[in-house]
């Protein structure tokens, strides 16, 4: 006999992280009345973290001339039809609050960090990219562009547990790809050399941690838990574990952390709010 579709769901892992959101919410609109009826609009009201987060990047994207509620609808389908993307938006959240020293835990990633929206706004656009429906796409990069500061063309490849930190300046171009638990700061570009044509944007493999300002350029490979620091201009492939800097960079080290990107012992300020 079929089991019923509540059985089914009373059997299902419990959501921690959404619980986690929920309690640190329910919490702080008790601390602080003044956010309490934004938290019960951007949390507390909704039944599913894809839910909530769908309220609130649509929020952000609708314009004058597009409303919020249309983004929703695109939003929604995109998060219904490709769970993957609610599977990367779980890893980003949990990447952020451990990586970020600043951060008070996940209930900030997902309310304020313009980063996080980016890329999950980026997430968004990249599946309608891939329903061949480019207008919306372009659309939709352009939007978070002018809102976060933050330009990635639609068709990028970006894996799971990424963390983008302050956001603004960060430029990632059409054949970039970025896998899983890369951690970047502001002003990174992913970008051409300006001589290629075809698939020619950097390939940044698992764990690597990029400096702010750092220019990746070309079809050059960042291999695994590689470091490149802050300021750096790339355009040679990067060997796994090294630590480049400088410009043109060059190697200054190899990395002993197994796990750079997600340590972020780089070198950056452990003092909250920086
Ligand atoms: C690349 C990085 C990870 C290296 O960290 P590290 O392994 O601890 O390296 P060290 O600090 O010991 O420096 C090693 C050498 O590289 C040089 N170096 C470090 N960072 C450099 C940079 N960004 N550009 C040029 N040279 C750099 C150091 O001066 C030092 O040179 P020396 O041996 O001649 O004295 C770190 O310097 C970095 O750039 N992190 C990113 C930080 C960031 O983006 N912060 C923004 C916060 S908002």
């Amino acid at each position: 006999m079929a089991r019923s579709a509540k059985a089914a769901r009373s059997e299902a892992p419990a959501d921690w992280l959404w619980q986690a959101i929920r309690d640190e919410a329910a919490r702080e609109a008790q601390a602080e009345p003044v956010l309490a009826s934004f938290l019960h609009a951007t949390v507390l009201n909704h039944a599913t973290l894809e839910e909530a987060l769908s309220f609130h990047l649509a929020g952000k994207l609708g314009s004058e001339n597009l409303p919020g509620m249309l983004m929703r609808d695109v939003i929604d389908e995109a998060l219904h039809k490709n769970p993957e993307i609610g599977r990367a938006v779980r890893a980003d959240i949990q990447a952020v609050s451990e990586r970020d020293p600043a951060c008070p835990g996940y209930l900030a990633t997902l309310l304020y960090y313009k980063g996080f929206h980016a890329l999950e706004c980026h997430r968004v656009a990249h599946w309608v990219w891939g329903q061949g429906r480019r207008s919306l796409a372009r659309h939709l990069q352009n939007r978070i562009s002018e809102l976060f500061a933050v330009d990635i063309h639609p068709a990028a490849q970006l894996g799971s547990g990424i963390f983008i930190d302050h956001g603004t300046g960060v430029v990632i171009g059409e054949t970039a790809v970025v896998e899983d638990n890369v951690s970047m700061l502001h002003g990174v570009t992913l970008g051409g050399t300006g001589k290629e044509h075809g698939d020619r944007h950097p390939k940044v493999r698992s764990e690597v941690l990029i400096g702010a300002g750092a220019s990746i350029l070309g079809n050059v490979e960042v291999g695994c838990r590689a470091r490149v620091a802050a300021g750096s201009v790339v355009v040679r492939n990067v060997p796994a574990g090294c630590t480049v800097a400088g410009v043109p960079a060059a190697t200054i080290g190899h990395c002993d952390e197994a796990r750079p990107a997600r340590d972020m012992k780089a070198g950056i300020d452990p003092d909250p709010g920086i």
